[in-house]
């Protein structure tokens, strides 16, 4: 080997153990916090994304106070009022209409003349019902609707009529959604948040089946004229 072979290879080792120095300096930034040049950032930093902020433009193409600036701006908004959730299925998009029976005593009388159910008689929605009646009314309602579920009988709760007694057995249906809407007294409350309309019409099916004694009620189906079950209990 030559000397000025020997002589090469150390100064291309020197120029490059220095170029190594200046580039690992050079990746260091003035700033503690910062962790300095990245090597493909996005490989290791994959961006966090907040609801309901507006995330706007590639942060690497646009400097830091648009981007910014377009973080700090609301993106998802609330529905104005009146607004309708869109259903395919014309049948189903009827549940979606606004309720037009205001939580009055004059609306709950006209929601029981008037309001009938979509859902028909049928001892498939009545199976329905009786699922979400077992998750949602059973500990007061008890399971046969007798007011003696299990908060009732711990002594913890006023005691609901039973459902084909005296005062609730000539109850409407129309009566029935338009209390499980709002609630009844201060005892029953509001299910419109537990339930959708389509749900809380089934349900009603069953306190209609638990009104009539624990069987199909006489006067049959007082739904759709096409006895159609309801394929599925959370559509919408
Ligand atoms: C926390 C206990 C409780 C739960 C849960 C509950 N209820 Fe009630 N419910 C009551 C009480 C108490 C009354 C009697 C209210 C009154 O008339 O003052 C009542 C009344 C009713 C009535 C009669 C309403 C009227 O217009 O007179 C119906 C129908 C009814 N409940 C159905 C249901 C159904 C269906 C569910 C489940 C989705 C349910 N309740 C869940 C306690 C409850």
């Amino acid at each position: 080997m030559s000397v000025n072979t020997r002589t090469m290879r150390n100064r291309t080792l020197q120029i490059g153990t220095l170029t190594a120095v200046v580039v690992l300096l050079s990746a260091c930034g003035g700033d503690p916090n910062s962790p300095g040049v990245e090597y493909m950032p996005d490989m290791y930093r994959s961006p966090a994304m907040e609801a309901y902020l507006d995330h706007g433009q590639d942060p690497y193409y646009f400097d830091d106070a648009v981007v910014k600036a377009q973080r700090e701006r609301q993106s998802a908004r609330k529905p104005v009022a009146g607004t309708v959730p869109f259903s395919m299925d014309p049948a189903k998009a009827a549940f979606n209409f606004p309720y037009p029976y205001p939580n009055t005593p004059d609306g709950y009388e006209q929601a029981g003349l008037e309001l009938k159910s979509p859902i028909p008689m049928i001892q498939e929605n009545v199976d329905k019902g009786k699922v979400l009646y077992d998750r949602f009314c059973l500990h007061c309602h008890g399971p046969k609707g007798q007011g003696d579920g299990a908060v009732v009988k711990n002594g913890n709760y006023p005691q609901p009529p039973a459902y084909d007694g005296a005062q609730l057995a000539g109850l409407s249906e129309g009566k029935m959604f338009h209390s499980l809407m709002y609630g009844k007294n201060v005892a029953m409350g509001s299910h419109a948040g537990q339930l959708d309309r389509e749900e809380r019409w089934l349900v009603v099916q069953y306190v209609k089946y638990l009104q009539a004694g624990g069987r199909m009620p006489s006067g049959g189906n007082t739904g759709m004229a096409a006895a159609a079950p309801v394929d599925t209990l959370n559509a919408q």
